[in-house]
Protein backbone atom coordinates (compact mmCIF):
# COMPACT_ATOMS: atom_id res chain seq x y z
CA UNK A 1 0.00 0.00 0.00
CA UNK A 2 1.34 3.13 -0.98
CA UNK A 3 0.90 5.76 1.71
CA UNK A 4 2.00 9.94 0.77
CA UNK A 5 3.68 11.67 3.64
CA UNK A 6 4.50 15.29 4.14
CA UNK A 7 6.97 16.85 6.82
CA UNK A 8 6.80 20.25 6.31
CA UNK A 9 7.93 20.81 2.49
CA UNK A 10 8.76 17.29 2.11
CA UNK A 11 6.39 15.18 0.19
CA UNK A 12 7.57 11.23 -0.18
CA UNK A 13 5.62 8.07 -1.32
CA UNK A 14 6.41 5.30 1.21
CA UNK A 15 5.62 1.91 0.30
CA UNK A 16 5.89 -1.10 2.78
CA UNK A 17 7.59 -4.22 1.57
CA UNK A 18 6.48 -6.31 4.37
CA UNK A 19 4.82 -7.00 8.13
CA UNK A 20 7.83 -6.63 10.18
CA UNK A 21 10.69 -4.81 8.25
CA UNK A 22 11.42 -2.60 5.22
CA UNK A 23 9.89 0.27 3.12
CA UNK A 24 10.49 1.75 -0.56
CA UNK A 25 10.45 5.60 -0.41
CA UNK A 26 9.97 7.40 -3.33
CA UNK A 27 9.97 11.11 -4.01
CA UNK A 28 13.41 11.87 -1.70
CA UNK A 29 16.59 13.39 -3.65
CA UNK A 30 19.35 12.30 -1.67
CA UNK A 31 21.90 13.98 -2.70
CA UNK A 32 20.21 16.92 -2.60
CA UNK A 33 19.19 16.19 1.17
CA UNK A 34 19.28 18.29 3.56
CA UNK A 35 17.66 18.94 7.31
CA UNK A 36 14.38 18.24 6.74
CA UNK A 37 15.34 15.14 4.47
CA UNK A 38 17.83 14.14 7.01
CA UNK A 39 15.06 13.96 9.81
CA UNK A 40 12.60 12.62 7.68
CA UNK A 41 14.85 9.37 7.13
CA UNK A 42 15.79 9.13 10.62
CA UNK A 43 12.54 9.04 11.39
CA UNK A 44 11.57 6.60 8.43
CA UNK A 45 14.50 4.12 9.30
CA UNK A 46 13.15 3.88 13.19
CA UNK A 47 9.70 2.89 11.88
CA UNK A 48 10.74 0.19 8.66
CA UNK A 49 14.26 -0.36 9.48
CA UNK A 50 15.67 -0.79 6.50
CA UNK A 51 14.80 1.71 3.60
CA UNK A 52 14.92 1.24 -0.01
CA UNK A 53 15.29 4.60 -2.67
CA UNK A 54 15.35 3.28 -6.12
CA UNK A 55 16.55 5.61 -8.79
CA UNK A 56 18.98 7.38 -7.21
CA UNK A 57 22.07 7.10 -9.29
CA UNK A 58 24.86 9.16 -6.51
CA UNK A 59 28.35 9.53 -7.39
CA UNK A 60 30.71 8.45 -5.06
CA UNK A 61 31.77 11.85 -3.50
CA UNK A 62 27.31 12.21 -3.11
CA UNK A 63 27.26 8.75 -1.71
CA UNK A 64 29.82 9.86 1.36
CA UNK A 65 28.63 13.10 1.80
CA UNK A 66 24.73 11.84 2.62
CA UNK A 67 25.94 9.22 5.21
CA UNK A 68 28.75 12.27 6.43
CA UNK A 69 25.11 13.36 7.47
CA UNK A 70 24.59 10.90 10.13
CA UNK A 71 27.55 10.38 11.81
CA UNK A 72 31.20 9.16 11.57
CA UNK A 73 32.05 7.11 8.45
CA UNK A 74 34.54 3.85 8.36
CA UNK A 75 35.49 1.98 5.62
CA UNK A 76 35.95 -1.54 6.75
CA UNK A 77 38.33 -2.41 9.40
CA UNK A 78 40.07 -5.68 7.70
CA UNK A 79 38.98 -5.95 3.71
CA UNK A 80 40.00 -3.65 0.80
CA UNK A 81 38.22 -2.67 -1.61
CA UNK A 82 39.03 -3.77 -5.29
CA UNK A 83 38.17 -0.85 -7.43
CA UNK A 84 38.61 2.48 -5.45
CA UNK A 85 40.50 3.68 -2.90
CA UNK A 86 37.99 6.26 -0.47
CA UNK A 87 38.75 5.98 2.74
CA UNK A 88 35.18 6.17 3.98
CA UNK A 89 34.00 4.03 0.90
CA UNK A 90 33.39 -0.22 1.56
CA UNK A 91 33.55 -1.81 -2.24
CA UNK A 92 32.64 -5.62 -2.66
CA UNK A 93 32.46 -6.80 -5.82
CA UNK A 94 30.82 -10.43 -6.41
CA UNK A 95 34.15 -11.15 -9.13
CA UNK A 96 36.63 -10.35 -6.35
CA UNK A 97 35.22 -12.75 -3.69
CA UNK A 98 32.89 -10.49 -2.46
CA UNK A 99 29.35 -12.13 -1.18
CA UNK A 100 28.36 -11.82 2.23
CA UNK A 101 26.08 -14.94 1.81
CA UNK A 102 25.51 -15.38 6.09
CA UNK A 103 23.46 -13.66 7.94
CA UNK A 104 25.08 -10.52 10.01
CA UNK A 105 25.00 -7.31 11.47
CA UNK A 106 27.71 -5.22 9.56
CA UNK A 107 31.34 -5.17 11.61
CA UNK A 108 29.57 -6.64 15.19
CA UNK A 109 32.53 -8.34 15.98
CA UNK A 110 34.10 -4.06 16.90
CA UNK A 111 33.22 -2.90 20.60
CA UNK A 112 31.05 0.01 18.41
CA UNK A 113 29.57 -1.81 15.75
CA UNK A 114 28.21 0.39 12.71
CA UNK A 115 25.06 2.31 13.32
CA UNK A 116 23.83 1.80 10.11
CA UNK A 117 24.80 0.91 6.48
CA UNK A 118 24.22 3.13 2.95
CA UNK A 119 24.37 0.80 0.20
CA UNK A 120 24.35 2.06 -3.36
CA UNK A 121 23.86 -0.65 -6.00
CA UNK A 122 26.65 -0.09 -8.95
CA UNK A 123 25.97 -3.19 -10.77
CA UNK A 124 23.91 -6.22 -10.44
CA UNK A 125 22.86 -9.24 -12.77
CA UNK A 126 19.45 -9.22 -14.34
CA UNK A 127 17.97 -11.82 -11.76
CA UNK A 128 19.62 -12.80 -8.47
CA UNK A 129 21.88 -11.15 -5.58
CA UNK A 130 18.58 -10.04 -3.83
CA UNK A 131 19.59 -9.32 -0.20
CA UNK A 132 17.28 -10.26 3.20
CA UNK A 133 17.08 -8.46 6.18
CA UNK A 134 15.50 -9.57 9.50
CA UNK A 135 14.22 -8.05 11.97
CA UNK A 136 16.33 -8.89 15.19
CA UNK A 137 13.74 -7.03 17.27
CA UNK A 138 10.23 -9.01 16.16
CA UNK A 139 12.49 -12.25 16.61
CA UNK A 140 13.00 -11.13 19.93
CA UNK A 141 9.63 -10.01 20.36
CA UNK A 142 8.34 -13.17 19.35
CA UNK A 143 10.53 -15.43 21.63
CA UNK A 144 8.44 -17.58 24.88
CA UNK A 145 8.80 -15.86 27.91
CA UNK A 146 11.68 -18.71 29.45
CA UNK A 147 13.53 -18.05 26.14
CA UNK A 148 13.55 -13.94 26.45
CA UNK A 149 14.50 -13.95 30.33
CA UNK A 150 17.52 -16.29 29.81
CA UNK A 151 18.72 -14.21 26.70
CA UNK A 152 18.21 -10.92 28.73
CA UNK A 153 20.82 -12.20 31.33
CA UNK A 154 23.62 -13.13 28.55
CA UNK A 155 26.24 -11.94 26.18
CA UNK A 156 28.20 -13.08 23.53
CA UNK A 157 31.40 -12.96 21.97
CA UNK A 158 31.86 -11.73 18.42
CA UNK A 159 34.80 -12.19 16.01
CA UNK A 160 36.52 -11.25 12.52
CA UNK A 161 36.82 -14.54 11.89
CA UNK A 162 35.44 -14.13 8.46
CA UNK A 163 38.14 -11.93 7.66
CA UNK A 164 40.80 -14.25 8.87
CA UNK A 165 41.13 -12.28 12.17
CA UNK A 166 39.75 -14.40 14.68
CA UNK A 167 42.12 -11.84 17.24
CA UNK A 168 39.45 -8.85 16.85
CA UNK A 169 37.06 -10.04 19.02
CA UNK A 170 34.32 -8.62 21.46
CA UNK A 171 31.62 -8.91 23.62
CA UNK A 172 28.08 -7.73 23.14
CA UNK A 173 24.55 -8.57 24.97
CA UNK A 174 22.84 -11.16 23.79
CA UNK A 175 19.90 -8.56 23.51
CA UNK A 176 20.51 -4.95 23.17
CA UNK A 177 17.88 -2.66 23.60
CA UNK A 178 17.40 0.18 20.51
CA UNK A 179 18.71 3.68 22.22
CA UNK A 180 15.88 5.61 20.33
CA UNK A 181 12.68 3.23 20.62
CA UNK A 182 13.50 1.44 23.45
CA UNK A 183 12.66 -1.71 21.45
CA UNK A 184 14.59 -4.77 22.83
CA UNK A 185 16.35 -7.11 19.42
CA UNK A 186 18.21 -10.13 19.75
CA UNK A 187 22.32 -9.34 18.98
CA UNK A 188 23.92 -12.35 18.03
CA UNK A 189 24.37 -13.41 14.28
CA UNK A 190 25.66 -16.73 12.33
CA UNK A 191 28.92 -14.65 10.38
CA UNK A 192 30.19 -12.81 13.42
CA UNK A 193 29.31 -14.42 17.10
CA UNK A 194 31.29 -16.93 18.16
CA UNK A 195 30.31 -18.29 21.79
CA UNK A 196 27.72 -17.00 24.87
CA UNK A 197 30.25 -16.18 26.94
CA UNK A 198 28.42 -17.68 30.15
CA UNK A 199 27.68 -20.61 28.64
CA UNK A 200 29.90 -24.10 27.63
CA UNK A 201 30.83 -24.06 24.44
CA UNK A 202 28.97 -27.19 23.73
CA UNK A 203 25.68 -25.13 25.21
CA UNK A 204 26.43 -21.85 23.36
CA UNK A 205 26.43 -23.94 20.46
CA UNK A 206 23.17 -25.23 20.43
CA UNK A 207 21.54 -21.82 21.94
CA UNK A 208 23.14 -19.98 19.01
CA UNK A 209 22.38 -22.27 16.50
CA UNK A 210 18.88 -21.73 17.47
CA UNK A 211 18.58 -18.03 17.72
CA UNK A 212 20.66 -17.59 14.43
CA UNK A 213 18.14 -19.91 12.76
CA UNK A 214 14.98 -18.01 14.58
CA UNK A 215 16.36 -14.85 12.88
CA UNK A 216 16.42 -15.53 10.05
CA UNK A 217 12.77 -17.51 10.00
CA UNK A 218 10.75 -16.15 7.05
CA UNK A 219 8.34 -14.18 8.94
CA UNK A 220 10.87 -11.93 10.14
CA UNK A 221 12.11 -11.06 6.62
CA UNK A 222 12.14 -8.90 3.83
CA UNK A 223 13.73 -9.76 0.45
CA UNK A 224 14.76 -6.92 -2.42
CA UNK A 225 15.02 -7.12 -5.68
CA UNK A 226 17.82 -4.59 -6.99
CA UNK A 227 17.98 -2.37 -9.36
CA UNK A 228 21.32 -0.42 -10.26
CA UNK A 229 20.77 3.23 -8.84
CA UNK A 230 19.02 2.27 -5.37
CA UNK A 231 20.25 3.50 -2.00
CA UNK A 232 19.48 0.97 0.59
CA UNK A 233 19.45 2.10 3.97
CA UNK A 234 19.81 0.37 7.29
CA UNK A 235 20.12 -0.04 10.96
CA UNK A 236 22.31 -2.83 11.84
CA UNK A 237 21.07 -2.32 15.44
CA UNK A 238 17.79 -4.11 15.13
CA UNK A 239 18.19 -5.75 11.66
CA UNK A 240 20.90 -8.57 10.20
CA UNK A 241 21.10 -9.33 6.73
CA UNK A 242 22.09 -11.62 4.42
CA UNK A 243 22.35 -11.95 0.44
CA UNK A 244 21.93 -14.69 -2.16
CA UNK A 245 24.37 -16.40 -3.65
CA UNK A 246 22.19 -17.48 -6.96
CA UNK A 247 23.69 -15.50 -9.69
CA UNK A 248 26.84 -15.64 -12.02
CA UNK A 249 27.20 -12.22 -13.45
CA UNK A 250 29.36 -9.16 -11.67
CA UNK A 251 27.22 -7.50 -8.59
CA UNK A 252 29.37 -4.49 -7.66
CA UNK A 253 28.00 -2.58 -4.37
CA UNK A 254 29.62 0.17 -2.49
CA UNK A 255 28.70 1.57 1.31
CA UNK A 256 29.26 4.08 3.84
CA UNK A 257 29.05 2.59 7.56
CA UNK A 258 27.67 5.00 9.84
CA UNK A 259 29.67 4.41 13.09
CA UNK A 260 29.60 5.57 16.98
CA UNK A 261 27.02 3.43 18.84
CA UNK A 262 28.43 0.95 22.05
CA UNK A 263 25.49 -1.90 22.37
CA UNK A 264 23.44 -1.36 25.14
CA UNK A 265 21.86 -4.71 27.17
CA UNK A 266 18.24 -4.97 27.74
CA UNK A 267 19.44 -5.70 31.53
CA UNK A 268 22.19 -6.18 33.51
CA UNK A 269 24.61 -9.37 33.13
CA UNK A 270 22.92 -12.21 35.83
CA UNK A 271 26.11 -14.94 35.28
CA UNK A 272 29.82 -14.75 35.11
CA UNK A 273 31.71 -15.80 32.30
CA UNK A 274 31.65 -19.48 32.21
CA UNK A 275 34.48 -21.62 33.81
CA UNK A 276 35.58 -24.79 33.14
CA UNK A 277 35.05 -27.42 35.89
CA UNK A 278 36.86 -30.38 34.01
CA UNK A 279 40.45 -30.84 33.42
CA UNK A 280 42.30 -29.56 30.90
CA UNK A 281 42.05 -31.57 27.64
CA UNK A 282 41.32 -31.69 24.03
CA UNK A 283 38.18 -29.62 24.42
CA UNK A 284 39.84 -26.76 26.61
CA UNK A 285 40.61 -25.63 22.66
CA UNK A 286 37.05 -24.19 23.03
CA UNK A 287 37.90 -21.69 25.61
CA UNK A 288 40.85 -20.44 24.28
CA UNK A 289 39.38 -17.56 22.02
CA UNK A 290 36.97 -16.65 25.27
CA UNK A 291 40.09 -16.57 27.87
CA UNK A 292 42.28 -15.10 25.61
CA UNK A 293 39.15 -11.89 25.21
CA UNK A 294 39.05 -12.14 29.27
CA UNK A 295 42.61 -12.15 29.80
CA UNK A 296 42.48 -15.21 31.46
CA UNK A 297 46.02 -16.67 29.37
CA UNK A 298 47.95 -17.01 31.96
CA UNK A 299 45.88 -19.54 34.59
CA UNK A 300 45.82 -20.83 30.85
CA UNK A 301 49.42 -21.82 30.52
CA UNK A 302 49.66 -22.53 33.59
CA UNK A 303 47.55 -25.48 33.67
CA UNK A 304 49.24 -26.24 30.25
CA UNK A 305 52.65 -26.63 31.98
CA UNK A 306 51.55 -29.89 33.31
CA UNK A 307 51.33 -31.44 30.16
CA UNK A 308 49.85 -32.21 27.10
CA UNK A 309 47.72 -35.48 26.58
CA UNK A 310 48.57 -37.63 24.14
FE1 LIG B 1 26.78 -6.68 5.42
Amino acid sequence: MALPSKSNQLSHEVVQLAGELGAEVRGISLKDAGAIEIAAIRSLLLEHQVLFFPDQFLQLDEHVSFGRQFGELESHPNLNNPFTQHPEIFELAASHGGLADEWHSDISFQAEPSVMSILNMIECPPVGGDTMWASASAAFDALSAPMQDLCLGLSALHDAAPHDRSDLTAIHPVVRVHPQTGRRALFVNEHFTRRIVEMSHRESDLLLGYLTRWISSPRFTVRYRWQAGTIAIWDNRCTQHFVLSDFSEQRVIQRVTVMGDQPKAAEAPRWQPFVRTENEGATSRYDTQLDRHLGRDAIRLDSNKKGSPE
